[in-house]
């Protein structure tokens, strides 16, 4: 704990992260990934034809790409970096120590994918002449683009399941995980139907008033879009058979406290619908291209960002109480440091902590220091996410008993596993039920390090 805590009350950690993360695979996988081997092999399939419609078309589609890519997909990539780290340094820094080389191959790579994509798009027209050459570079950027979340994928999947790295604690058995291979092998055909009903949605503009071009490629895009389908749904079964017991049993208990509890098994048909209402429109667009009304080419990609969305959460929820599997919680305490903290106290080993003695007199506020320390990765005092609003719907709006809200916190890991045990004192304990209770009318914002500004307390040299 050798890290001042940021923390955004409002909106909440977890949503700022997940916000941004969110966002940067809405662009990643159809825009990037899956596009722009997409769009080389339209490139590919118009020259052989000598097809200057197709040519055109295979441009337009690139255009949006680049732009899109090289701003919302740039800006939230970096975002990312940005945000965790200062969400939980502590994370941040473990993974820098497995995949230290891991880093550094990502940064050269993705350096060489933006060189890339304004090499391949700014020569479109100049290297008119030689195509063979043009996409060749179009080939280039594809495997570039899919390096870039190759390595990323191993990381993501080390945060769910170290595997043997626990024992071994060496590079390759961090990136060659259990959850690592499974993961790749569902995102990357993911990320091809991904471009092709984005492509499916940017031909609804892009082929307005020449019907024969857009038949023809409605079929196109629709055939590459059903080809990967079925790898997509091999990997997906795959990396949910990889995914470990103790975490698939999370899925329906962790999804099932949450305030959508309520329509989740719905949430469960209607994924189904929308998966099979996206192969049902590439199915038409395959066999009767000429048959499928316009405005439904619209409809896949919308329903592709929510299958996306959807994902992700999924899998950042299961991965819950740990940030990275069985070896450190997400409020950043690690998992072998638990005992340490529970005997000698969570303020005392941290070196940012404004309160580490705790009195009669500033109980409440050292138990708010407790809460920022132990609670805010996950949770607010005022905004999204509220322990008062969870509280309250364990306890109800009455007065609080202060010894069963710390004997409730003492416990929550084994009635939540999706909760991290208390990572401190009884006395600790203590004193965070004595500002729970306190607090429980007010819901006073509990600020961030960022609040506290250059005025906070100098680190006072906690070791862990
Ligand atoms: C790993 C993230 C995480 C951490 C750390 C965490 N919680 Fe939670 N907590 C959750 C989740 C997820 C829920 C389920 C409800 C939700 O937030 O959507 C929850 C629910 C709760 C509830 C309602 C429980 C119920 O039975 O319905 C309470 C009370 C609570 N948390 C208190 C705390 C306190 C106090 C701390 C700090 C000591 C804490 N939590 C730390 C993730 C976390």
């Amino acid at each position: 704990m050798d890290f001042p805590v940021f923390h955004l009350d409002f909106l909440g950690n977890r949503m700022l992260v997940a916000g941004i993360a969110v966002l940067h695979v809405f662009v990643n996988h159809p825009f990037a990934v899956g596009a722009m081997p997409l769009v080389a092999a339209l490139e590919w399939s118009g020259w052989r034809r000598g097809d200057a419609g197709w040519d055109r078309l295979a441009y337009r589609i690139l255009t949006v790409c680049f732009v899109v890519t090289t701003t919302v997909g740039a800006l939230t990539g970096v975002g990312i970096w940005f945000a965790t780290s200062l969400v939980n340094p502590a994370a941040i820094g473990s993974l820098i120590r497995v995949f230290f080389f891991a880093w550094f191959a990502e940064w050269l790579v993705f350096v060489t994918e933006v060189l890339c994509i304004m090499a391949y798009y700014l020569t479109w027209k100049p290297m008119a002449g030689r195509k063979g050459l043009h996409v060749a570079l179009g080939a280039a950027l594809a495997v570039a683009s899919w390096v870039t979340m190759a390595i990323i994928t191993a990381i993501l999947g080390f945060m769910m399941d170290p595997g043997s790295w626990l024992e071994r604690t060496s590079f390759l058995s961090g990136v060659f995980n259990p959850i690592y291979l499974p993961q790749l092998a569902f995102r990357t055909p993911l990320a091809m139907v991904a471009a092709g009903l984005l492509a499916l949605f940017l031909a609804y503009f892009f082929t307005r008033g020449d019907d024969d071009l857009r038949r023809r490629a409605v079929r196109w895009l629709s055939l590459w879009s059903l080809a990967w389908l079925a790898p997509a749904a091999a990997g997906a079964l795959w990396y949910w058979r990889a995914i470990p017991a103790w975490m698939a049993g999370n899925l329906p208990v962790a999804l099932g406290t949450q305030r959508f509890a309520a329509w989740y098994d719905q949430l469960l048909v209607v994924l189904g619908v929308m998966v099979a209402a996206v192969l049902l429109t590439t199915l038409a667009g395959a066999l009767l291209p000429r048959r499928l009304p316009r405005v439904a080419l619209l409809v896949p990609f919308a329903l592709t960002l929510v299958l996306l969305g959807s994902f992700e959460r999924v899998r950042e929820f299961i991965r819950k109480p740990y940030v990275v599997g069985e070896y450190m919680y997400a409020n950043g305490v690690r998992v072998a440091d638990l005992p340490l903290l529970k005997e000698e106290g969570i303020l005392r080993h941290s070196a940012w902590a404004r309160v580490r003695d705790i009195t009669d007199a500033n109980r409440p506020a050292a138990g708010a220091e407790v809460f920022r320390l132990a609670c805010t990765r996950c949770h607010t005092a005022s905004g999204v996410n509220s322990v008062f609003d969870r509280l309250t719907g364990l306890y109800g709006a009455g007065d609080w008993d202060r010894e069963t809200v710390k004997y409730y916190l003492l416990g929550m890991h084994t009635a939540r596993p999706y909760m991290p045990p208390f990572p401190g004192t009884d006395v600790e304990a203590g004193a965070l039920a004595d500002y729970l209770v306190t607090a429980q009318r007010s819901h006073e914002p509990v600020p961030g390090a960022q609040d506290v500004g250059l005025d906070g307390p100098a680190p006072a040299g906690g070791e862990v």
